[in-house]
């Protein structure tokens, strides 16, 4: 099967959704700042509303949509994204991947100072536990289905998810790493909280356990996709397009697809893994109008 959507189908929903998880994110960065003005909130404040994609939070309205949900799970979708952003600014400390430019901007550490940052990261994934609640009332969720939601994001953001994946990345730099490696730490480090996105998404909007499953195997395939487009993005892109800097995994001695093959075998697996995402959907018939689109715009994003 073959992706043939056209990604600017997508484009509005993306947007839309971006302005609506930016509003959520806003108005948490005031409470924070009402319950305490301090150096470490406001490096929160500056994490939280630097301009990302917001695409976990997309992939979570997407698959609540997907399944039936109603209601707006723009809150809920916050929660990864708080996450996910915390997950950058403790990739980007000297002790991990050394960045200075992170989404167009100096990175947390270098707009702050390192032990500031590092104890902001630790505070949003505290935050992100009150966002994730707030988005289940808003939703009129049961506690049920909260506690469904957080064992999957806090589950998908430790040891044996990002943490463990960043762990396994860093062990990894300089050494000569086989293919089934790479996957592990892809799908440990990206995938798992990009899976987990989907999969929360899809729990609040009630799916049954057969979709369920099949949104999770799409976003543990997209999980993989993704982080094979970045990689590859490290090497084609540059530090203006990407809003960080280009050509750093080669510097650094990454195990990557991209740096194991060519960026044409690279470019041909994300692809696959892409494709592979969506059919998962199709054979559960899940709904795929903007699931499908999704994972086409993961593998031909130029950012
Ligand atoms: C970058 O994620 C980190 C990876 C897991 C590769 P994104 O490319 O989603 O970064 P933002 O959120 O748009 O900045
Ligand atoms: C990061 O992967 C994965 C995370 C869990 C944050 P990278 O280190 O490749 O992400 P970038 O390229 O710095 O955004
Ligand atoms: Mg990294
Ligand atoms: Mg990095
Ligand atoms: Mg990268």
């Amino acid at each position: 099967m073959v992706l043939t959507h056209s990604t600017s189908e997508l484009s509005g929903f993306l947007a839309e959704t971006r302005a609506a998880v930016d509003r959520v994110i806003d108005r948490w960065c005031r409470r924070l700042l009402v319950e305490e003005d301090s150096r470490v909130t406001r490096a929160m404040v500056y994490a939280l509303t630097s301009p990302g994609k917001r695409l976990r939070p997309a992939l979570a309205v997407a698959s609540h949509r997907a399944v039936g949900g109603s209601g707006a799970a723009f809150e809920l979708a916050a929660a990864v994204e708080v996450i996910h952003c915390y997950s950058l600014v403790h990739d980007d400390l000297p002790c991990m991947d050394d960045d200075d430019l992170r989404r167009g901007r100096p990175t947390a550490h270098r707009a702050f100072d390192v032990a500031t940052a590092t104890e902001a990261g630790y505070r949003m994934i505290a935050l992100a536990g009150r966002v994730l609640a707030e988005g289940a009332r808003a939703l009129k969720l049961d506690s049920g289905r909260l506690k469904e939601m957080a064992l999957e994001l806090f589950r998908a953001a430790g040891g044996r998810g990002m943490i463990g994946g960043q762990v396994l990345d860093l062990e990894a730099e300089g050494r000569e790493v086989g293919l089934e490696e790479i996957l592990a730490i892809d799908r440990a480090k990206t995938g798992a909280l990009i899976a987990a996105s989907a999969v929360i998404g899809a729990i609040a909007g009630g799916a049954g356990q057969r979709k369920l499953s099949a949104i999770r195997a799409y976003g543990e395939a997209l999980g993989l996709a993704f982080q094979i487009a970045d990689d590859l993005l490290d090497i084609t892109g540059t530090a203006a397009e990407l809003g960080k800097a280009a050509g750093k995994d080669r510097d650094r001695k990454k195990a990557t697809f991209a740096t194991a093959m060519s960026v044409e075998e690279a470019r041909a697996r994300a692809r696959h893994y892409a494709e592979e995402a969506v059919a998962h959907l199709r054979r559960a018939d899940v709904d795929c109008t903007l699931l499908a689109p999704l994972a086409q715009f993961v593998v031909e994003r130029r950012s």
